[in-house]
């Protein structure tokens, strides 16, 4: 056939073949990226979904800071295995606030994606301190230093700022407040109605057990709400809508 012979031209030329591969490739390329720069529904909404409350970022902070991501992943696939052991996959709207977000390449430690009220308050005081007094066989470092080392919300408008920048939506009223919710978030005896409605289901408790507030606190309210956004008695995915 005439289109076939004139093909062997492209096989038998190395550099006009380079030139059609690198073309074919091109187009093909822009044909499959290009539309999720537009496409509306490229992250799905999930109901639940809400930027972190100024405690819950600052934790997140600390865990970055410590290097947290090089031992823990923040990604349930969606394989059985994964499944059955930490709950249902992760939605790509989970990470959707996580600036940079936290999937992790490398499980020295479980996933920690849904490890929101999987464990009390006072295990994770214990194991941040000692992981192998909960945990023998543990190769977890020793975090005990974080519940001595008490924070101030000095800069939390401009850490709240700073994501607003990048895209989450922190309104003015949540920027004004920073300060005033970082604080009233482990006061059990607090006013926590303005709280809880710009972050619903955010947990208030006294979460590392000592007086005053500590990078434990932070971090541990980042781990206690990490999964529990999303309410999955409830979400059922697009596709099966
Ligand atoms: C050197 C690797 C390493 C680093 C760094 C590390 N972990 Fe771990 N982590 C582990 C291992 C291994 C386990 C499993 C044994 C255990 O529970 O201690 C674990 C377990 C955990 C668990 C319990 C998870 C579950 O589902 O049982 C939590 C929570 C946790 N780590 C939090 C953290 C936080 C927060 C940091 C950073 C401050 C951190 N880890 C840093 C290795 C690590």
């Amino acid at each position: 056939m005439a289109i076939l012979d004139k093909h062997a031209i492209l096989e038998k030329n190395v550099t006009l073949l380079a030139i059609f591969a690198f073309l074919v490739v091109t187009i093909g390329g822009i044909v499959q990226i290009a539309p999720l720069f537009w496409l509306e529904n490229t992250i799905e909404d999930v109901e639940g979904m809400r930027p972190y409350s100024p405690l819950e970022l600052t934790g997140r902070d600390i865990y970055v800071r410590e290097g947290c991501y090089v031992c823990h992943s923040q990604m349930v696939r969606p394989m059985r295995d994964e499944v059955e052991r930490y709950g249902h996959y992760s939605l790509a709207a989970e990470s959707k606030y996580d600036h940079p977000f936290q999937w992790g390449s490398k499980r020295t430690g479980p996933d920690l994606a849904r490890v929101g009220g999987r464990y009390s308050d006072e295990w994770h005081v214990d194991h941040l301190r000692d992981p192998q007094s909960v945990v023998p066989e543990s190769v977890m470092p020793k975090y005990g230093f974080l519940e001595d080392r008490l924070i101030e919300p000095e800069h939390i408008e401009d850490l709240l700022g700073t994501h607003r920048l990048v895209g989450v939506p922190y309104t003015d009223e949540m920027i004004d407040n920073a300060k005033a919710d970082f604080k009233v978030q482990v006061d059990p005896f607090g006013d926590t109605d303005g709280l809880l409605s710009r972050y619903p289901k955010a947990q208030v408790r006294n979460f590392d057990g000592q007086p005053g507030i500590s990078e434990a606190d932070a971090l541990i309210a980042y781990l206690q709400m990490l999964g529990t956004l999303v309410d999955f008695s409830t979400f059922t995915p697009v596709a099966s809508r």
